[in-house]
């Protein structure tokens, strides 16, 4: 089989890069090593910045985001005691977030992409790209125990962290960076109305919460837990009673609890490999680079990444020119490193340290005291979470 782009991975990344391709007419398969069904099930994130909105309504995917989402104009930060509200639109002239979960942008670009008739292969085993320092790239698989060669012009490595592309790459091709925070993430969905009808972002002696959403009946919360703790240690009445001891007395006396029907602990980290292209194989998404959740950042990354790349692939096929791609990848990192200090930021100043103690904790309380009186100093936040320019 002949292709002009193989897309490695049906995630986000490489759903949107599929689309943004498509359209101008450039051929794509995709290929993912596990089920339709698998990926659909997988919970993440749910904040999208305009220009994530914006890509979506591109490639003619935004019909359910607009009618489902939930555009936030601002958020709470809670801390000793006090709510404090980022008021987004007013700090940014304008600008605001929508709440729409990451698996529905997927599920909404996987029917975008069924119904253009585009070739997606799913449970494809052992993908391996091939050639792609020279000019005759391929990529193999195996499918129901046959084995098969796509030939190409490029490979894009949208396979997330644990993905082939990014290890296919020679050892001293690349540099990576990492920071792993040591507390990670404890996450519920439930089907009770959301405590406030915006997120909460709380700093609290017991450790940092999130009170997020999906819609106005099913709520998303967090708590930070110890990278030891497991599952079972959390049954639902230890979670909603944590959770509200993290929140100003108002949040946790309305708070409205019910059985959670997910439950998962995520560690945080902070990685990015440089660079992002390799002759005729880039990487973009998580494949590329992870940030931790505080922020939602991680999926507005990797569409800003594919925004770049697709155009371009748009312009090495309509121009006959390298000048996009040879770019590609300083242009996509210098927005990564953005998101990945504004990421890391506000995980620092959100979440308990074990090692820093009390001054660790009195500089968080500074900062988020500073943070709420300066109006700069909100209006850098704003304009971080509202996202940065593309
Ligand atoms: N072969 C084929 N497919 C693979 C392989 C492989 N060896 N390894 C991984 N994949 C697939 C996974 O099954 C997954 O469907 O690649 C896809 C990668 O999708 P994501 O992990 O969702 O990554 P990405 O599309 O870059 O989306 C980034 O996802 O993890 C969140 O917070 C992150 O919101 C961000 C977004
Ligand atoms: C979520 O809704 O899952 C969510 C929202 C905001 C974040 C992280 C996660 O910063």
């Amino acid at each position: 089989m002949r292709t002009q782009v193989v897309i490695i991975g049906s995630g986000p990344s490489g759903l949107l890069l599929g689309q943004l391709l498509s359209q101008q007419g450039i051929e794509t398969v995709i290929l993912d090593r596990v089920s339709k069904d698998y990926i659909l099930s997988r919970v993440r994130a749910g904040v999208l910045e305009e220009g994530t909105v914006q890509l979506m309504e591109k490639v003619g995917a935004a019909k359910r985001l607009h009618q489902e989402g939930l555009p936030h104009n601002g958020f709470s930060l809670t801390f000793d005691g006090r709510d404090h509200r980022i008021d987004l639109v007013d700090l940014t002239s304008g600008k605001r977030v929508m709440v729409y979960g990451q698996t529905e942008v997927t599920h909404d670009l996987m029917d975008a992409r069924e119904a253009a008739g585009l070739v997606t292969i799913y449970d494809a085993a052992d993908v391996e790209p091939h050639e792609f320092e020279g000019s005759g790239p391929y990529v193999t698989y195996r499918k129901d125990g046959i084995n098969h060669r796509i030939d190409c012009d490029f490979i894009a490595g949208c396979d997330g962290f644990h993905g082939v592309s990014r290890k296919s790459v020679a050892d001293g091709a690349i540099k990576e960076f990492e920071k792993i925070y040591p507390f990670g993430w404890l996450g519920i969905l439930a089907d009770v109305p959301p405590v406030n009808h915006e997120l909460i972002y709380a700093n609290h002696p017991r450790g940092f919460a999130l009170c997020s959403m999906r819609s106005h009946t099913r709520s998303r919360y967090y708590v930070q837990c110890s990278l030891e703790d497991r599952l079972e240690d959390w049954s639902d009445q230890r979670f909603w009673d944590e959770i509200r001891r993290r929140l100003p007395d108002s949040h946790a006396e309305s708070m409205v609890i019910g059985p959670s029907f997910e439950k998962s602990i995520a560690p945080l980290r902070s990685f990015v490999s440089e660079p992002m292209r390799f002759g005729r194989l880039f990487l973009a998404g998580d494949a590329a680079h992870i940030v931790p959740p505080t922020g939602a950042k991680g999926l507005n990354l990797a569409a800003s990444d594919v925004h770049y790349l697709s155009e371009a692939l748009i312009e090495f096929y309509r121009d006959r020119s390298d000048a996009g791609i040879d770019f590609y990848s300083q242009k996509a990192l210098s927005r990564v490193w953005k998101a990945v200090r504004f990421s890391w930021w506000m995980t620092t100043m959100m979440h308990r340290f074990t090692d820093t103690g009390d001054f660790g904790q009195r500089i968080q309380e500074a900062e988020l005291d500073y943070l709420v009186q300066s109006r700069a100093a909100s209006t850098a936040l704003a304009e971080n979470y509202v996202g940065l320019p593309y």
